[in-house]
């Protein structure tokens, strides 16, 4: 069986979930207020944080690994390891965050992540104490031992992103389905004030959920899948959120701006694909944009 299988046969483990609940649990009280968990996971800068955060301890780690083989450049190698240590701390706040707001498969191999990420920091932090003592041999060991579990960790990470989706927006998948060509939406006046309404929008070989939006003569139109899990815009609620008009989420509240799709409140961290309206004699058409050059 591939790694990938291996993984794949990981997530399917229920047994995992009476010990993972209890930590989603407590990661979710321990970051309770909205405005901490929006900055982790990254809801401000309209890009998932994690991914970023986690560039500063690989490359120290990975670099660290690299000068520690050079003798006279073994000092530089344990400035990196310090600086891959406390840039670990925030990195590991970010994916506990976007971890605990996962699908059950996501947390099970998210787990699996985080217990080996953290074995691994435990190891960079015992070969800084063995350095500091002058054990520079056992420091070494110590340091290359957190290098290859980290490296094992990460390719756990890139299964959850690149083959559970999580991080990635669900929003684009769906709108990458979308017709080209300005699509028909009925007329204005079948829209009801103020809350969301499910339109079909064409596909190119399938019909693609829209939510549309309507505040007087104004209509906002987005891909009906949310752009966290794919939950149904079109049975959520426009609500205001920091003083923007928002379409919220019916399955875990991310907001987004009825203006332009940016997150307002997470836990997305991705906008939400909107499309361009124009009326043509009473009757809402729509697009995606930037698709018709
Ligand atoms: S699916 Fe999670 S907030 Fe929409």
């Amino acid at each position: 069986m591939s790694l990938m299988g291996i993984l794949d046969r990981i997530a399917d483990v229920a047994t995992f979930d009476k010990a993972i609940e209890p930590a989603r649990k407590a990661v979710q009280a321990v970051l309770r207020p909205q405005a901490v968990k929006d900055l982790l996971h990254g809801t401000w800068l309209g890009h998932p944080l994690h991914p970023v955060l986690v560039q500063v301890p690989v490359g120290s780690w990975v670099s660290a690994g690299l000068l520690d083989a050079i003798p006279r450049m073994r000092p530089a190698a344990t400035l990196l390891i310090g600086t891959g240590v406390a840039a670990a701390v925030p990195a590991a706040l970010s994916g506990a965050a976007d971890w605990s707001e996962q699908e059950v498969g996501v947390r099970r191999l998210g787990a699996l992540h985080a217990v080996a990420n953290t074995v691994a920091l435990g190891l960079y932090v015992g070969s800084l104490a063995a350095r500091g003592q002058g054990r520079d041999g056992l420091g070494r060991v110590l340091s290359y031992a957190g290098l290859g579990l980290a490296t094992g960790s990460a390719a756990v990470g890139g299964h959850m992103s690149y083959a559970q989706a999580s991080g990635a927006s669900h929003a684009a998948t769906a709108a990458r389905a979308l017709s080209t060509d300005w699509i028909d939406l009925g007329p204005l006046d079948d829209l009801p004030e103020g809350r969301p309404a499910l339109r079909p929008g064409k596909g190119a070989s399938f019909d693609v959920p829209l939510t549309a939006v309507r505040r007087g003569t104004r209509v906002d139109v987005f891909v009906s899948s949310c752009s966290h899990l794919a939950g149904p815009l079109h049975e959520g609620s426009v609500e205001d959120v920091r003083g923007h008009q928002c379409l919220v989420c019916p399955w875990h509240g991310s907001a987004f701006d009825l203006d332009n799709g940016e997150p307002r409140r997470g836990p997305a961290a991705n906008p939400q694909e909107k499309l361009e309206v124009r009326m043509e004699a009473g009757r809402v058409m729509a697009r995606l944009p930037g698709r018709h050059e």
